[in-house]
């Protein structure tokens, strides 16, 4: 089921000071007005929910705004076990995830840098994603993935 929240854009030149209410709260944020997608007509705003495996086992449901990689997601929601150092160039593999396997055969195919990356690591599965490599879209809602053991 999808995350709906109601929310205002007002556009300042490049920006938007964005006004967004989830359930009884209220949140204010700035951002970069190219960040903006899939405003409907209605003011509905989709924002996929997603699971997020930590290596302790936790599990985190974090909503993810589209037009994000996996690994921002992962990263704006505090969790920092994923070192993604290299910022999402896709040059470093230390954004391992193993993605559910259910959910596999619906992202887009791995690029061929990405698989070569993948093959580096040691703990690398059948079901072995880079998660900068992976964006954030309105279908991704249900999306499960275990960030992978460091190498
Ligand atoms: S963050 Fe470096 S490959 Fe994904």
């Amino acid at each position: 089921m999808p995350y709906k929240v109601m929310r205002l854009d007002l556009l300042l030149g490049g920006t938007a000071l964005s006004l967004i209410k989830q359930s009884d709260i209220f949140t204010m944020s700035i951002v970069p007005y190219l960040s903006i997608h899939h405003f409907s007509d209605r003011g509905q705003y989709t924002m996929p929910l997603i699971c997020i495996t930590t290596r302790d086992g936790h599990k985190h449901n974090i909503q993810a705004t589209t037009g994000n990689s996996i690994m921002e997601t992962i990263r704006d929601a505090g969790i920092d076990e994923m070192l993604a150092l290299c910022g999402g160039c896709c040059s470093c593999a230390t954004c391992h995830i193993h993605v559910d396997s259910a959910r596999l055969g619906s992202l887009p195919a791995i690029g061929d840098d990405e698989d070569a990356l993948l093959d580096s690591s040691d703990h690398r599965l059948p079901e072995s994603r880079l998660a900068c490599q992976i964006s954030v879209v309105e279908g991704l809602e249900g999306f499960a993935a275990r960030i992978a053991p460091e190498d």
